[in-house]
């Protein structure tokens, strides 16, 4: 017989894990599904224009669809099916009511065991692949059997640690799977079955199994480490503005010392994405909630610093422009939150251009992935948080430009600000741009991409993070 899975969210984790279990366990039909019909539409079309954009993704998927990786929107047919579902719903930051602005928002994952405990006539594993806070798989274990009686639930926490833009090699090669689950004798053989589907290709000692609070812990935890690497680096970068250090060098060599690391000590504009921010706000939370104030207050300091960053280079522009944008063009390069995604949750480029706006600027945006329609949402609804009414969000829009060609972004500009390190601007043809903006030429690096040479020779006026500016002497 035919092992079934599916998988609830066919989003940034859903799409890509479920892919590569698909192609890495043939013995299983892996169905993911999503109230999304836009999304499993997507899902289903042009293999050029899937819906999350990963390298190595499209010919995954090229290979397993309708084979054995199918995506739908029937979702209960799909839960009767299958005797382990997975659940990588989105967890956001919860924006209303108690805890707001901080707690997770646990709607999608609730409305999913909700949905599961009604569509199930026999014995399900249930497995908590979203980041959720700690007692999370407690209260779905509780869900689901308070909502059916007749059938067993096994809840297993089962965390995914892919990174976007280099997902797919994450999840052929991870440095480990974390399964947590309940120590009874039915908890461990789900724990067991839930293992035995990743060591179709990965290699036991890098599956860890634990009790289901340490694994929702380490999941949290794990994505605290890192961002805090960045913040770190990041407030160093400040210093090394301030004083004759360099950043990059400063970050090689502490580096360079094995007991630290070399790896997320680039110093940027500040970090993104999805779940830094929304996963350390958790953490915060919980210690609050739990009373432990200078724990919470501890990582609070990994977003404040972020924050600052983000601030920080935005005035900088404002400040090497003598102190005014208003009116002035300033081009935006890149909108994701890193290279290689078309996703721009949360990105500094938000963040940049909100500050921007804000101080009169006219913007020009140009990144090779993300969509038109995705960028002006993101501002739209960045305005909007700020309290803007309708028509001051307008007028505020009508003040962007969304370019499909870096050198059309770049015509009068006063300032080319990088904000993601995407690949391509790493071989702008700078003497074809200093023809179009305005002179002197201005750029502003928030990813220290520019070579050396090219600051020296063909920028006229250069910053960047964690390094004092260059002006070009003729
Ligand atoms: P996403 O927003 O891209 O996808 C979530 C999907 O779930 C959406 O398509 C949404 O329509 C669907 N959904 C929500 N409620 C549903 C319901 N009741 N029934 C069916 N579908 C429903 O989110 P994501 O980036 O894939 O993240 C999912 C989870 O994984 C989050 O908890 C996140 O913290 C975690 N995570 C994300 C990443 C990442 O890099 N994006 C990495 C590791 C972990
Ligand atoms: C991060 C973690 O790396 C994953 O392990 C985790 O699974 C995931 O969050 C999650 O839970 O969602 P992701 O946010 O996709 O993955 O991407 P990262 O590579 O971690 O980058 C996050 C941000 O930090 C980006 O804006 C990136 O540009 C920035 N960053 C990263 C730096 O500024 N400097 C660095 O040295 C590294």
């Amino acid at each position: 017989m035919v092992k079934e899975i599916c998988c609830i969210g066919a989003g940034y984790v859903g799409g890509p894990t479920m892919a590569v279990i698909a192609f890495k366990c043939p013995e299983y039909k892996v169905t993911v599904v999503d109230i999304n019909k836009e999304r499993i539409k997507a899902w289903n079309g042009d293999i050029d224009k899937l819906p999350i954009y990963e390298p190595g993704l499209k010919e995954i998927v090229k290979k397993t669809r309708s084979n054995n990786l199918f995506f739908s929107n029937d979702i209960d047919k799909a839960i009767d099916s299958s005797s382990i579902i997975f659940m990588a719903v989105n967890t956001p930051t919860k924006d209303y009511g108690e805890g707001k602005g901080m707690a997770t928002d646990l709607t999608y994952v609730e409305e999913c065991s909700k949905r599961i405990a009604k569509m199930s006539k026999s014995n399900k594993i249930v497995v908590e692949k979203s980041t959720a806070p700690i007692g999370t798989a407690e209260k779905i274990k509780e869900t689901l059997s308070l909502n059916n009686k007749n059938v067993k639930f096994e809840v297993i926490s089962n965390p995914e640690f892919l990174a976007e833009g280099s997902a797919i090699d994450d999840l052929i090669n991870p440095d480990r799977v974390l399964v947590g689950g309940d120590q009874t004798p039915s908890g461990k053989e789900a724990i067991s079955q839930i293992t035995s589907i990743y060591s179709n290709w990965i290699a036991q000692e890098k599956i860890i199994t634990t009790n289901l609070w340490s694994s929702e812990l380490s999941k949290l935890a794990s994505n605290a480490f890192l961002a805090q690497r960045v913040s770190s680096i990041n407030s160093l970068s400040a210093l090394c503005e301030e004083s004759g250090a360099n950043i990059q060098e400063v970050s090689k060599a502490v580096g360079a010392d094995t007991r630290i690391g070399n790896k997320f000590l680039e110093a940027s504009v500040g970090f993104g994405g999805s779940c830094f921010k929304k996963d350390i706000l958790n953490l915060v939370y919980l210690c609050k909630f739990y009373g432990l104030n200078e724990v919470s207050e501890y990582w609070h300091q990994v977003i404040k610093i972020n924050d600052y960053q983000k601030n920080r280079f935005a005035s900088r522009i404002v400040n090497e422009l003598n102190g005014t944008v208003n009116n002035k063009i300033i081009t935006l390069l890149g909108w994701a939150f890193k290279k290689d995604t078309n996703d721009s949750r949360e990105s500094a480029s938000i963040d940049i251009a909100n500050y921007l706006l804000t101080e009169g600027a006219i913007i020009n945006v140009y990144d090779p992935m993300v969509s038109n329609e995705l960028i002006h949402d993101d501002l739209v609804n960045k305005l909007k948080s700020n309290g803007l009414d309708n028509d001051q969000i307008e007028s505020k829009i009508s003040r962007v430009n969304i370019y499909d060609n870096i050198y059309k972004a770049a015509e009068n500009t006063f300032c080319l600000s990088i904000l993601t390190e995407w690949d391509e601007f790493k071989d702008i043809n700078w003497a074809k741009v200093s023809k179009l903006a305005e002179n002197p030429l201005f750029v502003a690096d928030g990813r220290n991409i520019i070579e050396y040479e090219v600051r020296n020779s063909l920028i006229d006026r250069y910053i960047s993070i964690g390094n004092p500016k260059i002006i070009k002497s003729d």
